[in-house]
């Protein structure tokens, strides 16, 4: 562990209500609030949201203690008895669970994602892009939401790679149901005075809605591979052959939701967000975006990439770790200590809420320079960053995101399959970010499709 840790002192936030605390900014503004707080009082704070402390947490040797030195101290926040947050959508999925459970569902889906199976998957996301462009064809020169486009093509990745089925016809209704079941989640993380959910404001029964379209969604997905007993090797196919090596049991149907909608979930918000952003951020910078479309020119040389570009494809790649930078989609991690625990000259009660704020991180003037700026070329030549702990986008330690090697060819295979064939520019004047769980777009992001080239929009290469 680094030695540094020792030097840093735990700040109070000053101001806020003796009710509330900070909570009337915080709802405001969650994200530029935090990002304030950081850079006024420092990287080691505490606020108060009503009755919750919280511990917010900006240096890479604060981020390498909590999720690797003393990781086992550092657990997540949810109780399966009493859902709150995210569990209130996702249950005891694999984001949720923690202990012996955790461990064991890690260990039944973590295949899915080995490096042997990459190449047919980023297949597979390659004919799922080439689809979606062919509806593309149609509103070339015309403006359209790039956040709710990369929402739909996720979604259809996500579906089809791990449950190999299309999600197209539902796609609107599945989009609406888990931005009102997030939106409900994320909420009652600040909302102490939250009713029940049996108590049937409109709130309560918006979110009830959703979750019964998602829920019988995924029962339906379960019950037609059931019925069909077909094998696809995917995602679907090992929750449902899990066995239990001591009682030989499979998974409940509880619990197969649970992990069927965690993957869902979770497989496809953050990867289109973080294209959603990287559109902006190439749309406005057009010399990285010229350097961007000469690469993909020159490696593809008029045909759709696959899994073997991706090596000869660096610049790209450098474009999406440096939107994942400056925009990631999960901005913090969240921990609950299970004993007392010190961190250097930072004591903490048993239970104590710490926020590992990655969007601090990845603005942090010790670790980058021109911090604020958009420079994909800091990734290219070993220019990568000293610290190790500064750049977290899929998190770090035993709970690293089980999607990241996925999420790194997706993201680049798909900006190259765009790229190819559309220069996108921005079509509104302000962007802005709003934290929503995952870091969105407020209200979408309007750019228009420009054909490139004299390649025919939706042919197949
Ligand atoms: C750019 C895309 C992505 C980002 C930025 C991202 C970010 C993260 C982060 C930060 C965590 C750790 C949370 C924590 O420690 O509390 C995480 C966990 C997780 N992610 Fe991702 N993720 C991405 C893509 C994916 C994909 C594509 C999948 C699945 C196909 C996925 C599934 C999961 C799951 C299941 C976990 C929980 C892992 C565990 O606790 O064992 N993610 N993700």
């Amino acid at each position: 562990m680094s030695g540094s840790v020792q030097s840093f002192t735990l700040v109070t936030v000053p101001g806020g209500t003796r009710m509330l605390g900070h909570l009337r900014a915080f709802k405001t503004s969650p994200l530029e609030t935090m990002a304030g707080w950081w850079r006024e009082h420092g990287d080691a704070l505490r606020f108060r949201l009503g009755p919750k402390v919280i511990h917010l947490l900006s240096h890479p040797d604060l981020a390498e203690v909590v999720l690797i030195h003393q990781a086992d101290r550092f657990v997540k926040v949810y109780d399966p008895r009493r859902p709150s947050g995210l569990s209130l959508v996702l249950g005891n999925g694999l984001v949720t669970s923690s202990g012996e459970i955790w461990k064991r569902h890690r260990r039944i889906i973590q295949p899915i994602f080995h490096r042997s199976r990459m190449a047919a998957m980023a297949d597979r996301m390659v004919e799922v892009g080439e689809q979606r462009l062919a509806d593309w064809a149609t509103h070339a020169g015309q403006p359209v939401d790039i956040a709710a486009e990369m929402m739909q093509l996720a979604l259809e990745v996500i579906s089809q790679t791990m449950f190999t089925t299309s999600m197209a016809h539902h796609i609107d209704r599945i989009s609406q149901s888990l931005r009102v079941s997030l939106r409900y989640a994320f909420d009652s993380f600040h909302n102490p005075l939250r009713l029940p959910l049996w108590v049937p404001t409109a709130h309560n029964r918006e979110f009830r809605a959703a979750m019964h379209f998602l829920d019988g969604l995924i029962y339906e997905l379960l019950a037609e591979r059931r019925r069909s007993g077909a094998r696809h090797n995917d995602l679907l196919d090992l929750l449902l052959q899990a066995r239990d090596e001591e009682t030989g049991t499979g998974l409940s149907d509880q619990e197969l939701r649970d992990e069927a909608l965690t993957i869902f979930a979770a497989g496809h918000e953050t990867t289109a967000n973080a294209l959603a952003w990287t559109w902006y951020l190439l749309a406005t910078h057009p010399e990285a975006k010229a350097r961007f479309h000469e690469e993909v020119d020159r490696v593809l040389q008029g045909r759709p990439p696959n899994a073997g570009d991706l090596a000869h494809l660096p610049y790209t790649r450098a474009v999406f770790d440096e939107a994942l930078r400056l925009y990631p989609p999960a901005v913090a991690i969240q921990r609950k200590t299970t004993i007392p625990v010190a961190i250097g000259d930072i004591a903490l009660p048993a239970g104590a809420i710490v926020l590992v704020s990655v969007y601090n991180l990845h603005r942090h003037p010790d670790c980058w320079p021109e911090a604020e700026r958009f420079l994909p070329e800091r990734w290219l030549g070993g220019e990568r960053p000293e610290v190790r702990y500064a750049y977290l986008p899929f998190g770090a330690g035993p709970r690293a995101c089980v999607g990241t090697q996925f999420a790194t060819v997706e993201g680049p295979l798909l900006l190259a399959l765009i790229g190819r064939r559309y220069d996108l520019h921005l079509a509104q004047e302000r962007v802005e970010p709003e934290l929503m769980v995952t870091l969105r777009p407020k209200g979408g992001i309007r750019m228009t499709l420009h054909p490139r080239h004299d390649v025919p929009a939706g042919s197949p290469g």
